[in-house]
């Protein structure tokens, strides 16, 4: 009776540890998600600067997650504009590349996470 118990829990073990092994491989094929201070900030600092960085312009700052956050629909509205829309950002400059402006887009389909 014993003998069969430590087989049933040596398989139940193996079954632990085969499960955990797979699910960790799916993990590591799997980029991590974006977040604001590892891939939007940087960018946002160099893109909308000065005029969206607090202290430096006068509008409204977006080197501040929580306004980023709230803006965002706007915020990829406009960089998708042409530099002759009205409204079009960054403001006077030339626009985007379609990587940068992935970027902000990929953050918001990662669920606009801080970090
Ligand atoms: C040279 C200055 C300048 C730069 C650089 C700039 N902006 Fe702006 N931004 C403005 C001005 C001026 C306004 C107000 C006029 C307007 O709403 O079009 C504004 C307004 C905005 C608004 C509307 C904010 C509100 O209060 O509703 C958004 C969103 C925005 N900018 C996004 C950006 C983003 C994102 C960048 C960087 C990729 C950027 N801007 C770069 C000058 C700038």
């Amino acid at each position: 009776m014993k003998k069969y118990f430590v087989i049933i829990v040596l398989f139940a073990i193996a079954v632990i540890f085969f499960n955990c092994s797979g699910s960790k491989k799916a993990m590591a094929s799997k980029p991590a998600p974006s977040t604001y201070e590892t891939n939007l900030k940087t960018v946002v600092e160099a893109t909308c600067s000065p005029c969206h960085i607090a202290g430096k312009g006068n509008k409204k700052p977006y080197d501040n997650y929580t306004n980023v956050k709230s803006d965002i629909d706007e915020i990829i509205r406009r960089i998708e504009l042409n530099p002759s829309d009205r409204g079009f950002m960054p403001f006077k400059h030339p626009k985007l590349s379609d990587s940068t402006i992935a970027v902000f887009k990929q953050w918001r389909t990662d669920g606009l996470l801080e970090k």
